[in-house]
């Protein structure tokens, strides 16, 4: 139930195929299969990963995650959406990252959380940062809209450090059908380029 950023973009043809290779691509990104359903699983069942975020299935099962992932790889095989995982040392799925895009508008939004046994270390703040960087620079996005609930605190300075503007509320609604308050950020890839000359 991502919604696409206020600020409408038109890409040209070769712009949104483009970014449709690339996503189809994912390169550097380990896209989440069927072998991570477990693990994704388990961290998502944890509130403190999985409350503050309104786009993930509900109620959280195996079944329900299981059906997430093979949604989300079939809209990537359409140049829609990666949703990718981080693995530790042992192999388990310590975070996710959903990536969606609106090629034929150049542009995307990004979703994710790290398991709560690394949330406030400072990973999440660099984490986002790298996360805008790959979608300008390797999607070929030209804007990212972000949202995140009114008291996330966290996700609201990771968001403000990495150079977005603030454009008010919406309201997002959840794959139930439910509403949620959030906060709501733009950045244009002509801005994060202006920010990132040396
Ligand atoms: C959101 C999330 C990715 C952030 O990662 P993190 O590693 O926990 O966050 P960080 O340690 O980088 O902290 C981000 C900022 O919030 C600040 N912060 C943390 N707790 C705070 C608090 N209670 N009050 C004020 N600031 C706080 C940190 O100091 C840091 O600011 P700084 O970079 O200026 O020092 C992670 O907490 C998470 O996965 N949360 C659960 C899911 C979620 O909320 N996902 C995002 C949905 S939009």
């Amino acid at each position: 139930m991502s919604a696409p950023p206020k600020t409408v973009l038109v890409a040209t043809p070769e712009e949104e195929a483009k970014i449709r290779a690339a996503v189809r691509n994912a390169q550097g990104r380990t896209v989440a299969g069927p072998e991570h359903v477990d693990g994704l699983y388990r961290l998502l069942a944890d509130p403190a990963v999985s409350a503050p975020i309104y786009d993930l299935p509900k109620p959280i099962t195996r079944d329900s995650v299981a059906a997430w992932v093979a949604q989300s790889e079939a809209l990537r095989q359409d140049g829609r959406c990666i949703l990718a995982v981080t693995l530790d040392e042992a192999g388990e799925v310590a975070g996710y990252s959903r990536f969606t895009i609106w090629p034929e508008r150049a542009s995307g939004e990004l979703a994710g959380a790290m398991r709560a046994d690394r949330q406030n270390s400072g990973q999440g703040g660099r984490g986002v940062a790298q996360s805008i960087a790959w979608m300008f620079e390797h999607l070929g996005l030209r804007l990212i809209g972000l949202t995140a609930a009114l008291d996330n605190v966290r996700s609201a300075k990771a968001i403000d450090a990495a150079g977005f503007t603030r454009m008010g509320e919406v309201e997002s609604v959840r794959p139930d059908g439910t509403t949620r308050r959030s906060l709501y950020w733009e950045m244009a890839r002509a801005d994060w380029e202006l920010r990132h000359r040396l």
